[in-house]
């Protein structure tokens, strides 16, 4: 392990007890949700180590758009190249290590490095090293471009997220995607998960919340909050018609047999093709680990990318995705205006909650506390994963 060696005994020995029968386990210790080395270690042995979503395509809307994006710390550059694919590099020029972009923009063709004007073309080669050898002399012996392009990360794309993995070395993404494609197969009938795709117009909600990633996570998994932080949403998908997922081990949540905004806000959305019948009115609400958030309705996806800022900081960032041309005829228009406001709101209302829990993690009176046998068995699932990896990374 290398941060935080002061508390490398402790955290082992509080990473046993979260998965110790229910009734009797205890949640993740407080430093992992207040401690700036827990934070960067985490980065590197934790969410580094799988797919993290950074980004959303829709957010680099034509070919030359860059998008810089930290990831707690670490700066990346997201690029639509010219044929319109997506690709994900280390926002670094590879000469002094310039920050090669600052704010999303439209570049054309080259990203331009601001210091010394060395340029890369949209896939990453390095084209131009102006008066390298001098001046009026733009090349020089013994110095290759091809050799110092930029550096690529890891990335795929699912369902319009742009998920990244900083170590080069997880599993493919299609492994990692499996298990929830798996479960999901069975709503999205013959035509599978393309059918649905991002709201065309409308915007993306973002929130700044004072909570540690985690909490926002694990907040999502659970559903026990919903009489009393989600009054409204209770009214039409109510806590006693919800049930546990637990699918794999990257993911976490509840699904609901009762969801019924269509009745309550007026919407009349085109369904996905292939829903079963009998279930219109389930939808399903996961927790991707590590900072994915996904719910599932029979005419509507919505997703919340966490971004971890600090020990105590995240942001998340909303997008509804729908069926063919809900996406973007104005006949659709107040059925999107009703469905996000509704997430909207949902998530809003996790604010003081998630915030509360951050603050409670700064009490002596608290290091964990208990996870019950009914109500928490997703949180569980969810520090398990969390506990596995540090005492892997610890160990290792
Ligand atoms: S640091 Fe980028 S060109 Fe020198
Ligand atoms: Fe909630």
């Amino acid at each position: 392990m290398h941060a935080s060696e002061i508390h490398t005994a402790d955290l082992l020995e509080a990473m046993r007890h979260v998965s110790e029968r229910l009734g009797q386990a205890r949640g993740l210790p407080n430093a992992v949700y207040r401690d700036e080395r827990l934070f960067e270690f985490e980065r590197d042995q934790v969410i580094g180590r799988t797919w993290a979503a950074v980004a959303y395509g829709s957010e680099l809307p034509d070919p030359g758009f860059a998008k810089p994006i930290d990831m707690m710390g670490i700066p990346l550059l997201i690029v639509r190249d010219k044929s319109a694919d997506l690709r994900v590099f280390h926002n670094v020029c590879s000469h002094r290590g310039m920050l090669l972009v600052r704010e999303e923009a439209r570049l054309r063709t080259v990203i331009r490095c601001p210091y010394h004007s060395w340029s890369y073309d949209l896939d990453g080669q390095l084209l131009s090293t102006p008066m390298i050898g001098g001046v009026d002399r733009h090349s020089c012996d013994g110095f290759d471009n091809r050799e110092h392009g930029l550096k690529p990360v890891r990335f795929a794309v699912w369902m319009d997220i742009i998920f990244v993995n900083l170590s080069g070395s997880a599993e493919p993404f299609d492994q990692f995607i499996a298990p929830l494609e798996a479960r999901w197969s069975s709503y999205f009938g013959g035509q599978g998960r393309k059918q649905l795709g991002p709201a065309a117009t409308g915007s993306k909600p973002e929130l700044t919340v004072g909570c540690n990633w985690k909490l926002a996570v694990e907040n999502y998994c659970e559903a026990y909050h919903l009489p009393w932080v989600h009054p409204s949403l209770n009214s039409y998908s109510p806590l006693d018609q919800h049930f546990n997922i637990t699918d794999g081990e990257t993911m976490s949540g509840q699904g609901t047999r009762v969801y019924e905004l269509a009745s309550i806000a007026g919407t009349r959305l085109p369904l996905i093709d292939g829903w079963p019948a009998d279930k219109l009115r389930y939808a399903e609400y996961i927790s991707l680990y590590p900072n994915t958030l996904l719910g599932l309705q029979a005419d509507h996806l919505f997703s919340v990318i966490v971004t971890p800022r600090s020990a105590q900081e995240s942001l998340e960032k909303l997008q509804i995705s729908y069926v063919g041309k809900a996406r973007d005829e104005d006949e659709f228009a107040s059925c999107r205006a009703a469905v996000l406001k509704s997430w909207d709101t949902v998530f809003r209302e996790d604010i003081f909650a998630v915030e509360g829990l951050q603050s409670g993690r700064c009490s002596p009176g608290f290091d964990g506390g208990v996870l019950t046998p009914v109500q928490d068995v997703t949180t569980q699932h969810f520090h398990t994963w969390v506990a596995n990896r540090y005492t892997a990374a610890i160990l290792d």
